[in-house]
């Protein structure tokens, strides 16, 4: 099940940070952090378990960045993180202060489905690579940077729908098809 994360949930989103950022695949974050941010996360838990993570982080002018997305090795391949990405870009829509969601991705052809395409990270504005100091890769970043429009989507929102359940209704009622 999909749901938006509470802060119980913070060790269990840490543990699996931790797993994918030891070969340098997602950014280190401290439990703290992830308890302040807790309202960013999205987790798919199954029997009590959280087997996957999502977050967004706003506040790079009007991007929005999908980060922290991982699925435990054991539930790989099943479509959560396509139900999680799909969340997220839902999340985003519901917020007036971002037109575009980006992300730096190994997984491609993940965020293709979706409409995302690749773009030049150097398009990315500079306070984006902040993060990137704790990083393994650092100035050699293997990752493809990818964005998404969400205006045209945006427009297909009812403006009535501020709550993130009725967006995903109205999402499975028409708008999977992009
Ligand atoms: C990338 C990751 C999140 C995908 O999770 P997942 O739940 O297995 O993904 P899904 O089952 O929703 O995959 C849907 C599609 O995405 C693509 N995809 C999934 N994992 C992929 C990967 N590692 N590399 C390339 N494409 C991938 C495939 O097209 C897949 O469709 P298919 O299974 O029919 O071939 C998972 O492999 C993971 O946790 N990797 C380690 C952490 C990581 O790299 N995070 C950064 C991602 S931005």
């Amino acid at each position: 099940m999909l749901r938006e994360a509470k802060l119980e949930d913070a060790q269990a989103i840490q543990n699996l940070i931790c797993f994918y950022s030891e070969d340098g695949k997602m950014l280190f974050r401290t439990l703290a952090e992830i308890e302040q941010n807790i309202a960013d996360f999205l987790v798919y838990e199954k029997r009590d378990e959280i087997i996957g993570i999502c977050s967004l982080k706003f506040g790079w002018d009007r991007l929005v960045e999908i980060r922290s997305l991982g699925v435990d090795p054991r539930y790989q391949r099943l479509g959560i993180a396509t139900q999680m990405v799909q969340g997220s870009i839902e999340r985003a829509l519901l917020r007036d202060d971002c037109d575009t969601a980006f992300v730096l991705t190994y997984a491609i052809p993940l965020f293709t489905k979706f409409g995302f395409q690749i773009v030049d990270k150097m398009e990315l504005p500079q306070k984006v690579w902040n993060d990137c100091q704790t990083c393994l890769h650092k100035e050699c970043c293997d990752e493809t940077a990818m964005s998404l429009s969400l205006l045209p989507l945006k427009k297909q929102v009812d403006p009535a729908l501020k709550d993130w359940e009725e967006v995903l209704y109205s999402w499975d009622k028409g708008l999977r098809g992009i």
